[in-house]
């Protein structure tokens, strides 16, 4: 019987990670390992000098920064005085998660397995990077790395070797018990619990403040294929305050069709209430829901209904699936195999949780109420830029949003949960609050006076800058340089005249950038390079702070690279003292970036 004692600690932003790291903890209790399973800044990192062994597995998020719920760990584990043999009793492995399209592919993952070295660890195998941009995702290179780390784990013989990791009709035991009332409570309409009147300190994610949406319009041509708006809350009383580069987060909820079309598939009642209970000791029921809950807020606000499942959500379903053609089905896109028939199914069209289970009918009736935690994973809350600053709009809180919305080859569109829950809000029709809280985000501007600013924000990028010009102005700081990039000046040129009039004041220098007025497309790069002198007079001359945001796909490298542009033509720097002067720009923080995709 293996004596190993595993630990699986996780970063994860978007929940990938998590997935990942309870499949592996799955996966060693089958190999009857013990196994703990924790995201890293729940850890308490102190202990980690008594672990004798560690997987890590980290996404990458931002540009090459780790996930919100590893941040305490990094701090910790890079601090100097950490002796190198620290870690010299622990034997870790590192899994990565990333997008080779990013520039700084699995940056994390790479850089705390190099980090581990040097505190003494001792490495089982090489970093694994998994890829978002591979035809299967990341499981193409996950599943030889897992098959490679139970060998090392356990010796080649230890495994049984008819190991079958989702036996039909033996599901893993599900995490919670639902414990049905026979009773509907009779209180009032029943809410995720949310900041009181008196709330104790500010709004979080476990209490965010029910914010008023005082106007959500649409800013974009009605012809242009874009749909953004421009929300406005109401933030009164609610013990909310921020700063320019402040980020707003904001807990979306299902449509009501979805919702009665998962209650309808599943056989549940929207209107039956029912407490949670945990079915190990030490494992906490979700902070969010109310007790009791009915079914209906846990599939409208909980339950990640629209989100596209991963791997592990059917490979549980094939554990549960009755019938047995679903459940071959089932079993074969849970199954390594299966990951290119699953990845042109599933992955590829994006399809949802909700279609999947109506695709499988028999199975989604036969799914146990207490399995729906395990089954579908919680609905993340999203973040947004702050677009306005409190100096210029007291009490109200601002954010400019692209309705996601594409297709693939299933005939309905493809819709993002955040961005239309918003745009389907109509406060003109009625009271509509929405649940939120603000967290410190990527950007800080200057505190000392005089300084300029340079930022380049194109599409959306350009909220958080808006918020930061505004602050500004406020406070008499008229240095301010903004390259805005859009499609059309008749169709998203956002602010058009706001810019104006703070140009006319001379508080603002603006360059703008149309790409679809001409034949050649115009970026933000490109007017930044006729800017060249001005930029580096800026940066040089003025210890002027240089800002980035918007789309993380392809901008941000560019921008870079025209800035190296700049600091070899106009400063008359090598390439490689080009480059060392933009990582001086990072690590003074006068280089700053906040992207997203
Ligand atoms: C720090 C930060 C600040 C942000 N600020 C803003 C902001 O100011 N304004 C703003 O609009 N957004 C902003 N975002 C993005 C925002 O958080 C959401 O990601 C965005 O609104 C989409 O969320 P959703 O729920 O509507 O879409 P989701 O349901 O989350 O769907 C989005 C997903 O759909 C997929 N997708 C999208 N388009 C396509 C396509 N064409 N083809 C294939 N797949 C696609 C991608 O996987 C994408 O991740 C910010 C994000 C971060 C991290
Ligand atoms: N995931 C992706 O790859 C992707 C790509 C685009 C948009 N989107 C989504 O589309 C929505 C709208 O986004 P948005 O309002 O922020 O606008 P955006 O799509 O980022 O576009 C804003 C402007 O940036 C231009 N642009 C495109 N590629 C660029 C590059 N490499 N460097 C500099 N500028 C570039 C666009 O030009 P052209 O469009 O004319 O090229 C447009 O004029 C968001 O939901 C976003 O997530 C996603
Ligand atoms: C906004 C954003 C930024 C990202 N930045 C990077 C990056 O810099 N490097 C990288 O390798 N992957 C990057 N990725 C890809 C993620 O690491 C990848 O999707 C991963 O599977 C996410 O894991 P998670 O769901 O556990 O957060 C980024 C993804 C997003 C959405």
């Amino acid at each position: 019987m293996p004596s190993a004692r595993l630990l699986v600690l996780f970063g994860s932003q978007t929940g990938t990670a998590q997935d990942v790291s309870e499949r592996l903890g799955r996966e060693a209790r089958r190999r009857q390992l013990s196994c703990r399973v924790q995201a890293l800044d729940s850890y308490p990192v102190v202990n980690l000098i008594n672990e004798p062994l560690v997987i890590f597995v980290c996404a990458t998020t931002g540009q090459g920064d780790p996930p919100d719920n590893m941040k305490s760990f990094w701090r910790f584990i890079f601090r100097r005085s950490l002796p190198s043999t620290a870690l010299c009793q622990m034997d870790f492995a590192v899994l990565g998660l990333g997008d080779s399209s990013y520039a700084k592919f699995n940056f994390v993952a790479k850089k705390l397995h190099r980090r581990l070295l040097q505190l003494g660890g001792s490495a089982l195998l090489p970093v694994c990077l998994g890829d978002d941009q591979h035809e299967l995702g990341p499981d193409a290179a996950i599943d030889p790395w897992l098959q490679d780390l139970w060998e090392k784990v356990l010796g080649p013989h230890s495994v049984p070797l008819n190991l079958d990791l989702s036996p039909p009709g033996v599901p893993w035991p599900s995490r919670f018990i639902l414990q049905f009332l026979t009773d509907t409570p009779s209180s009032g309409p029943e809410e995720l619990c949310v900041a009181g009147t008196d709330p104790q300190g500010p709004p979080s994610e476990l209490q965010p403040f029910l914010a008023p949406m005082v106007s959500n319009q649409r800013v974009t041509g009605p012809s242009h294929f874009q749909d953004v708006r421009l929300i406005e809350f109401d933030i009164s009383g609610s013990g909310i305050s921020f700063s320019a580069g402040d980020v707003v987060l904001i807990q979306p909820e299902n449509t009501a069709s979805h919702v009665q079309q998962f209650c309808q598939a599943l056989g549940l009642d929207p209107e039956q209430h029912f407490t949670l209970q945990p079915r190990e000791p030490g494992v906490a029921c979700p902070a969010r829901l109310p007790r009791p809950c009915s079914m209906h807020c846990l599939v409208s606000q909980y339950l990640d209904i629209a989100s596209v499942p991963r791997r592990s959500f059917f490979e549980l379903l094939a554990c549960l699936s009755p019938h047995e053609l679903e459940r071959e089905k089932l079993r074969e896109f849970g199954s390594a195999r299966g990951q290119e028939e699953l990845c042109e199914y599933c992955t590829r069209p994006r399809r949802t949780a909700l279609e999947v289970l109506c695709d499988f009918p028999h199975t989604a009736a036969a799914v146990p109420p207490d399995y729906l935690l395990d089954l579908v994973p919680p609905i993340r809350p999203r973040a947004f830029s702050i677009a306005s600053s409190l100096r210029a709009h007291p009490a109200r809180l601002q954010i400019l949003v692209a309705v996601v919305q594409y297709q693939t080859r299933l005939r309905e569109p493809r819709r993002g949960l955040c961005s239309s829950w918003l745009a389907s809000l109509d406060p003109a029709r009625g009271p509509v609050r929405v649940p939120l809280w603000v967290r410190p985000g990527g950007l800080t501007f200057p505190k000392t006076p005089d300084v300029p600013v340079i930022m380049v924000g194109p599409g959306t990028g350009v909220a958080p800058f808006r918020a930061a010009i505004q602050e500004r102005v406020a406070q008499g700081e008229t240095e301010n340089v903004l390259f805005f990039g859009c499609r059309r000046r008749d169709q998203d040129f956002y602010w058009e005249a706001e810019w104006k009039q703070l140009q006319a004041r001379g508080c603002l220098t603006l360059v703008t950038a149309f790409s679809r007025e001409q034949e050649q497309k115009v970026y933000v790069q490109h007017r930044l390079r006729e800017f060249g002198p001005l930029v580096w007079e800026l940066l040089e001359g003025r210890g002027a702070h240089f800002y980035l945001a918007g789309n993380a796909k392809y901008m941000p490298a560019d921008v870079s690279n025209t800035l190296l542009f700049i600091f070899r033509e106009e400063g008359g720097l090598s390439g490689p003292d080009a480059a060392t002067y933009l990582a001086r720009l990072q690590r003074t923080l006068r280089f700053q970036t906040e992207t997203w995709a």
